[in-house]
């Protein structure tokens, strides 16, 4: 904890940001990488944070209707929201086959059913969903993959028309880091065990991630202004962005994540670190 306090505290203390620099094109995303991203998901920090995630997520949806998970993985947090609004019929739009697989066999397995998969680009959303409209859209740590701002634009853009009247939209991802330091020290922490191929993609996120002014810049050049975007300069890693009826209509869902007692701690930890040290900007 001493330690996060350390370099949390170095980066706020720290003005300028470091260049963006995008992922690889194409991304080569194999069975192996993708097995070592579901491994690091099970681990105990990333769980406090897909729990934390995951009920920020659930917020926004409603008990029935359509929602679409955008860049879905490997769906896990896709079939926790599906498990949990089984009213709803979701549909996952993701890149990667060798993701893909892993995501029906995940779902498959879990016995859910109110889920449907499909193959293709989140910067070509109108190509792969046509006219389809849903009453909630979730994006959780895909902006980072998009290539360039404007592909990023177009995306929310793309978001925005596919979103019913009432519809709300949720945003997550990582903030880019001012400090190479801070990325590295967290490389080394939580990732390098995973793997060279995980080390190396999560290492190529920490890079490609939109800093906080870029990402509150493209909230509000796109069509789904109206949002409001959150950070922490406690935990300064995480950008989070509703549409802001969601956030106005429903707190936090009550749903208490599935996490052993141990980690419980930790996540309410980060929880009222949020609460208390989120920067907000209603766009
Ligand atoms: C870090 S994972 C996040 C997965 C999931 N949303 C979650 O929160 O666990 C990023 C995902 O974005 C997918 N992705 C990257 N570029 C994409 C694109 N252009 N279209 C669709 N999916 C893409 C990757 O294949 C990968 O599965």
């Amino acid at each position: 904890m001493l330690e996060e306090l350390y370099y949390f505290t170095r980066e706020r203390l720290t003005a300028a940001h470091r260049p963006r620099v995008a992922h690889a094109n194409p991304l080569i995303f194999d069975r192996a990488f993708c097995e070592q991203y579901i491994a690091a998901s099970r681990l105990s920090d990333f769980r406090i944070i897909q729990a934390f995630v995951l009920q920020r997520a659930l917020a926004g949806i409603p008990a029935h209707g359509e929602a679409l998970d955008v860049a879905c993985g490997p769906a896990l947090l896709l079939g926790e929201l599906a498990r949990r609004r089984p009213g709803v019929r979701f549909t996952g739009v993701e890149i990667s086959r060798a993701m893909l697989l892993l995501a029906k066999e995940h779902l498959g397995r879990e016995r859910i059913d109110n889920v449907e998969l499909i193959e293709g680009d989140m910067t070509d959303l109108p190509k792969v969903l046509g006219e389809r409209k849903f009453d909630a859209v979730t994006w959780t740590f895909g902006l980072n993959y998009c290539p360039t701002p404007e592909a990023a634009l177009a995306t929310l853009d793309a978001m925005a028309a596919l979103l019913k009247p009432a519809g709300s939209c949720f945003v997550v991802d990582l903030a880019r880091f001012k400090r190479d330091e801070t990325w590295r020290w967290l490389a080394e922490k939580h990732d390098r065990a995973h793997g060279e191929s995980f080390l190396k993609e999560t290492t190529d996120s920490y890079l490609a991630a939109f800093s906080l002014a870029e990402f509150t810049q493209l909230l509000q050049r796109s069509r789904l202004s109206g949002m409001l975007s959150e950070w922490s300069y406690l935990f300064p890693m995480l950008l989070l962005a509703h549409q802001q009826q969601a956030v106005r209509a429903s707190p936090p869902a009550p749903e208490h994540p599935l996490l052993p007692w141990r980690e419980r701690m930790k996540y309410a930890a980060l929880q009222a670190i949020f609460r208390w040290t989120a920067v907000r900007s209603p766009l």
